[in-house]
């Protein structure tokens, strides 16, 4: 199937003071209808490859093409397709939730009878009908994210791009955000959000690219990027010699059940699977060695990101 967004050789280096090269060259392809992720850490090039995908930031070189558009060659025809939802809070302050919508309308064209037809509904859809004339500062920052999803979609846009849109939500925003972006898959919207949240993306995204210092390191369906991992479980070990002696990493590599032992800044990481008995007999050869402390995770994207980087997505 031909790819809705179709990126290529992305690269995108900001030249100052400092030269940064936010995007080393970034391919990926989203299919249409699909729930697609760019997951990675602060300063990995999220924010600059949505920009360039909604015609915010010119490449350096490489290609952008939304449903066949070029966004570089054909801005203003790339943008009807597109709905954006930036990553910081864009509403306008002076105008009601309202009209904030119905502006938007207008500006893509409506007549007025259809923008209003056309806010009312998406009113009602996010459940913001009892809110229309209130004002952005008096929305929570759940209620804020919501108008700007219905203000991004109202002139019915192919693909929307979400730039970090839980970021700042409370827990239960999130899930409320989570059941929006679930809804426009239904109505055959595709969307490409960012996130440094590892459960965002698993919980939420058919495929999921992560991204790290402007390179994607790989791309696929949270399920199977769980599963390169060849482990269940992870626990990671808190010595009190810092110098994760050798030692122990090689005994740790013969219990049954292991799969993989890395040293950390502060211990040891364990890659195991689901075996009978392995948290005691990790125990049990850890504490000659000064075991302060222990956690054991399920495998989970977080996983992935440590396998693939060294470093965990929150260092
Ligand atoms: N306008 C700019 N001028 C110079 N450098 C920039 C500019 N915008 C971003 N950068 C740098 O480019 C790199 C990538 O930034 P970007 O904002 O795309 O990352 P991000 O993944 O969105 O991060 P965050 O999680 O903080 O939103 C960072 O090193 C950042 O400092
Ligand atoms: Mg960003």
């Amino acid at each position: 199937m031909a790819s809705i967004v179709q990126v290529e050789g992305l690269r995108k280096v900001y030249e100052g003071k400092q030269r940064v090269v936010a995007l080393d060259g970034i391919a990926l392809g989203v299919r249409e209808g699909e729930l697609y992720g760019l997951l990675g850490p602060n300063g990995a090039g999220k924010t600059t490859a949505i920009s360039i995908c909604t015609t915010r930031v010119l490449p350096t070189s490489g290609a952008v093409r939304i449903a066949g558009i070029d966004v570089v060659e054909s801005p203003a025809l790339a943008r009807r397709l597109m709905g954006i939802v930036p990553q910081y809070n864009t509403l306008d302050r002076a105008c009601t939730i309202y009209e904030n919508i119905h502006f938007h309308c207008l500006y893509f064209g409506f007549s007025r009878t259809d923008a209003k037809q056309r806010t009312n509904q998406l009113l009602e859809q996010f459940h913001l009908t009892e809110r229309a004339d209130s004002y952005p500062s008096q929305l929570s920052g759940g209620l804020a994210q919501r108008v700007q999803i219905a203000r991004a979609i109202a002139h019915r846009p192919k693909v929307l791009f979400l730039d970090e849109p839980s970021a700042g939500l409370d827990p239960q925003s999130r899930i409320a955000m989570w059941d929006a972006v679930r809804g426009l898959r239904e109505e055959g919207i595709t969307v490409v959000l960012t996130t440094h949240y590892m459960e965002e993306a698993d919980e939420l995204c058919d495929r999921v690219a992560i991204i790290d210092h402007g390179k994607i390191l790989v791309e696929d369906t949270p399920a199977t990027l769980k599963g390169s991992v060849g482990a269940q479980k992870v626990y990671c070990l808190d010595l009190s010699d810092r110098d994760s002696p050798a030692a122990l990493v090689g005994q740790l590599k013969l219990v049954h059940g292991v799969r993989g032992v890395e040293p950390t800044s502060g211990g040891i990481r364990v890659f195991a699977d689901n075996a009978d008995g392995l948290l005691p007999e990790i125990v049990r050869v850890s504490n000659p060695y000064g075991l302060r402390d222990l956690t054991m995770t399920e495998t989970s994207l977080e996983t992935v990101f440590i396998r693939l980087t060294g470093r965990d997505l929150r260092e």
